[in-house]
């Protein structure tokens, strides 16, 4: 078989983000565009002729031709074998599972996440390391110094490879085995949890659950999971043909997004517990009737109780949550007598975390949620710890929330996003507000005294490394905090999150409406950024 080097020139901009490189589709089909980034990721590794590579992605638009490049590309670069899923379908968290089970040396999950797909949408790209989670700065640093100096790429000429039916073949030297998507991802759960008391509850006839696939990745590994081996009634995954665009939506499982599902719940017959996941399968959203968890409420719920699944019976090492993400974690921490570790945003920072085992279970306040079971959050393993929370307790969602805000305290938490703002605005306000790091600590902003206000970095408590610039935080003296940071995963211009939390002990003040018990610290945030002046902006785009 005929393996060529193609001469190239580097293209501006193939610089990994929170999640890897995500770009409009048109940008990623440019002539060589994949075939740069895939040959400057192999141009960054080591050690890996011989070894096995993990491929797959979220079944969006572009996501087979892409499967063919790398499958080509891998042959000529010497990789010995590589695991594809059937139809080009992998699951975020099952190719990390994946990876894991079968000591691959790497992987290439093909997805834009929550983003939505379709030929002027986007798509993405993303290397996953050994331990089967994101690469780590130092490598996507090496993966873009790699773009910006690239000359040649390799490729075999091949005929494409059959995606559609599990089989395996070769491609030159390279062996390429067609998986099953589904069935390693399927017996990690079956160890993790207790599916028979799971099959109880959802057998009690008492039970009922909607899980809204947003015909993204999910649909197949839920209906599997959940209907097949759980015994859910038939047509509880609604949604569950993955499509490559989605059905025009937009696979972000939020309330407005995840809105027929919301609207299910919210009937007097409707489902008892809800949950919906992404674009590729890492995220999840957790909801009862009458109540939705908050991300960061569902991890420190998660961790409260997650001797009751049976992989988790020994207890948890630690926690680990991303700076944004609310206090909630740390006060089950505290009662746990365990570390709680608060990283920047973005999984890949949990990595080095579980892999030393001191941390057991982590999540961000982006609706992510998973633990040491693999290196990525994990949508459906939320779902199924929630359903074994649920069997034990015997309780219903709303029960199960407000009992822990009983014992814990409420953290009123919200997120504001004002997508598509101009990216030199952007960067003005936050410069203003590094610049003003340094003068807030002791004034009172609004009434609220300012305990700390900085510019958040991490040292990486394992290797060392320092991650800087990662959001201001100002955090006041009764455990409120604000913090803004602008996204890393955007394709367009520049989204500015701004994240507020309020600590409230007293169970008698735990049903004010979210909104409203944070209108002070919302008023106080927009004047000390100046978002309005700076963003021409009255309002955030998106609210959760
Ligand atoms: C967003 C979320 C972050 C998550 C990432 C990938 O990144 O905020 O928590 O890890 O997507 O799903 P951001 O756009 O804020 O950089
Ligand atoms: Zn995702």
């Amino acid at each position: 078989m005929n393996s060529r080097c193609v001469e190239t020139t580097p293209f501006a901009g193939q610089k990994p983000g929170t999640s890897g490189l995500r770009k409009k589709v048109s940008v990623f089909k440019q002539p060589n565009y994949v075939e740069n980034f895939v040959q400057s990721i192999f141009n960054a590794l080591e050690g890996y002729g011989g070894q096995t590579l993990v491929v797959g992605g979220d079944g969006r638009y572009f996501n087979r031709e892409v499967i063919q490049i790398i499958l080509k590309m891998a042959a000529a670069n010497g990789f010995g074998r590589v695991l594809v899923g059937q139809g080009g379908i992998l699951s975020t968290p099952a190719a990390s599972c994946v990876i894991r089970k079968h000591k691959a040396f790497g992987g290439i999950v093909l997805s834009a996440s929550h983003n939505p797909g379709g030929p002027s949408e986007d798509f993405g790209l993303k290397y996953n390391i050994t331990n089967g989670g994101p690469a780590p700065e130092k490598v996507t640093e090496a993966i873009f110094a790699h773009t910006q100096k690239i000359s040649e790429y390799r490729i075999v000429d091949a005929a494409d490879i059959d995606l559609e039916r599990v089989h395996a073949t070769r491609l030159g030297d390279m062996a390429v085995e067609v998986i099953d998507p589904i069935a390693d991802y399927a017996a990690l759960m079956q160890e993790l949890f207790d599916f028979d008391a799971i099959r109880g509850l959802l057998a009690s006839g008492s039970f009922s659950l909607c899980f809204d696939a947003m015909h993204a990745v999910t649909g197949p590994y839920a209906r599997k999971i959940l209907e097949d081996m759980l015994g859910a009634a038939g047509g509880s995954v609604i949604h569950g043909e993955p499509l490559e665009d989605f059905g025009g939506g937009h696979p972000d499982p939020n309330l407005v997004h995840a809105h027929e599902l919301v609207e299910r719940i919210g009937k007097p017959d409707g489902p008892l517990f809800g949950a919906a996941s992404d674009g590729d399968g890492d995220r999840n959203m957790i909801m009862g009737r009458g109540r939705f968890v908050t991300p960061s409420d569902s991890l420190a719920i998660i961790a409260a109780n997650a001797t009751a699944a049976p992989g988790y019976a020994g207890g948890l090492s630690g926690i680990a949550r991303s700076m944004p993400t609310s206090l909630a974690a740390d006060r089950v921490a505290d009662a746990l007598n365990i570390p709680c570790f608060e990283t920047p945003t973005g999984w890949k920072f949990f990595g080095n975390l579980l892999d030393a085992e001191m941390a057991t279970v982590c999540g961000e306040e982006s609706f992510g949620t998973g633990s040491n079971h693999v290196r990525e959050k994990d949508g459906l393993w939320a779902v199924l710890m929630w359903l074994n929370i649920l069997a034990a307790k015997k309780m219903t969602v709303d029960e199960i929330v407000r009992g822990h805000w009983q014992t814990y305290g409420r953290n009123y938490y919200s997120r504001h996003d004002y997508e598509g703002v101009d990216s030199a605005a952007a960067e003005g306000l936050m410069d203003h507000l590094r610049a003003l790091t340094g003068t807030l600590e002791g004034k009172s902003l609004g009434g609220y005294t300012v305990a700390f206000a900085d510019d958040f970095a991490y040292t990486d408590p394992v290797d060392g490394s320092v991650s800087t610039k990662q959001g201001v935080r100002i955090g006041f003296s009764d455990g409120s905090r604000i913090v803004f940071r602008l996204s890393g995963t955007g394709t367009e211009g520049a989204t500015l999150r701004l994240y507020v939390e309020r600590y409230e002990p007293d169970p008698a003040r735990h049903d004010l409406e979210t909104q409203e018990a944070l209108a002070d610290l919302i008023a106080i945030a927009g004047d000390t950024a100046e978002i309005r002046a700076r963003t021409g902006r009255d309002a955030p785009t998106v609210i959760t």
